[in-house]
């Protein structure tokens, strides 16, 4: 781990929360904090059962911890950021919850000891996969379960964008066309008639989008509170199956975050609109090809062999 990540996340603790969980009912900003832990906890749920233990590793400010705990599980976090740890402190205050300041791997929790582990929005700030599944496998019980969240390298040859073209001059665009047209062969008529009805459903939730975004002319809604300089590790789901199977771990799903329902250069003209048709996708398409195929993340579930 860098130390600009460590102090990175100290810094921008409050910022980097604030923007992740905002809650609003036509959101400007696709809600990725809050999906992606409803994904990571409904894939964990079945190996934790009823007050089973969860670790959470990266947990930032404990926004899962505090779910986990009024689930009735056993929740520990591991983070490195003094700053964040603070926050969960807060978040978590009564629950219950143990908190440790640690590197993901440095935690001092005994082998075996978790039904399920969480790591969501860490991968990509690390410099290789192998160190947290590793520590993913060797904290699980047999048959417990790891959901980790990735940024969807398929997703670069839908966006249009600077991301397509390091693929295309890279030289690794045909590997990656190849995976997302064997995704993309899983796609059903009933994936086109679920949008259909999701749409249905929020016909007046977009006309008042369209409201709101008319109101928000000029105004920057999509500009981050703070910029990242450093790289951030993408996944496509075959390179991180890849690196599980050989930590011991066998896949149980592949869930999509965080779907672009049009090319991602339209989102500022009307964000509210943009993002409302994004929450139907995600609706609609959350456990399925085409979803993945769209999404810019998704949540991996694997479980430890028993
Ligand atoms: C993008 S935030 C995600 C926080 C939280 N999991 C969530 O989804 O809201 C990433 C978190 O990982 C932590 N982190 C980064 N590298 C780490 C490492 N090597 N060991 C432990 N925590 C780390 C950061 O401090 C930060 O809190």
């Amino acid at each position: 781990m860098t130390d600009y990540v460590r102090e990175y996340f100290n810094r921008q603790a409050q910022a980097w929360v604030a923007q992740a969980y905002a809650g609003d009912r036509l959101p400007a900003r696709f809600p990725v904090g809050p999906e992606r832990l409803r994904v990571a906890l409904e894939s964990v749920a079945p190996a934790v059962g009823t007050d089973g233990t969860l670790v959470d590793l990266g947990c930032g400010g404990g926004q899962l911890l505090a779910h986990a705990a009024r689930l009735g599980w056993r929740a520990v976090g591991v983070d490195v950021a003094p700053g964040m740890m603070e926050l969960a402190r807060r978040e978590t205050e009564g629950l219950g919850v143990r908190l440790i300041e640690a590197v993901y791997d440095e935690s001092g929790l005994e082998s075996g000891s978790a039904d399920a582990v969480t790591a969501l929005g860490l991968i990509e700030y690390l410099p290789e996969d192998a160190g947290l599944l590793a520590e993913a496998e060797r904290l699980l019980r047999p048959g417990g379960r790891f959901a980790v969240s990735c940024r969807n390298r398929l997703y670069n040859l839908m966006s249009a964008n600077a991301y397509t073209e390091r693929e295309l001059t890279g030289g690794t665009a045909p590997a990656l066309l190849d995976e997302l047209r064997g995704m993309l062969e899983g796609v059903e008529a009933s994936d086109l008639h679920a949008l259909a009805h999701e749409l249905a459903t929020a016909a007046s939730d977009l006309e008042r989008a369209v409201e709101l975004d008319e109101e928000l002319v000029g105004v920057r809604m999509l500009e981050h509170p703070t910029t990242f300089e450093e790289e951030r590790r993408q996944h496509s789901p075959a390179e991180l199956r890849r690196s599980a199977e050989a930590a011991g771990l066998a896949e149980v799903a592949l869930l999509p975050i965080h779907p672009h329902p049009l090319p991602p250069g339209t989102e500022s003209l009307a964000p509210r609109v943009y993002n409302r048709l994004a929450l139907a996708w995600q609706r609609a398409l959350g456990g399925r090809p085409l979803g993945l195929a769209l999404c810019t993340a998704f949540v991996a579930t694997f479980e430890k062999e028993r």
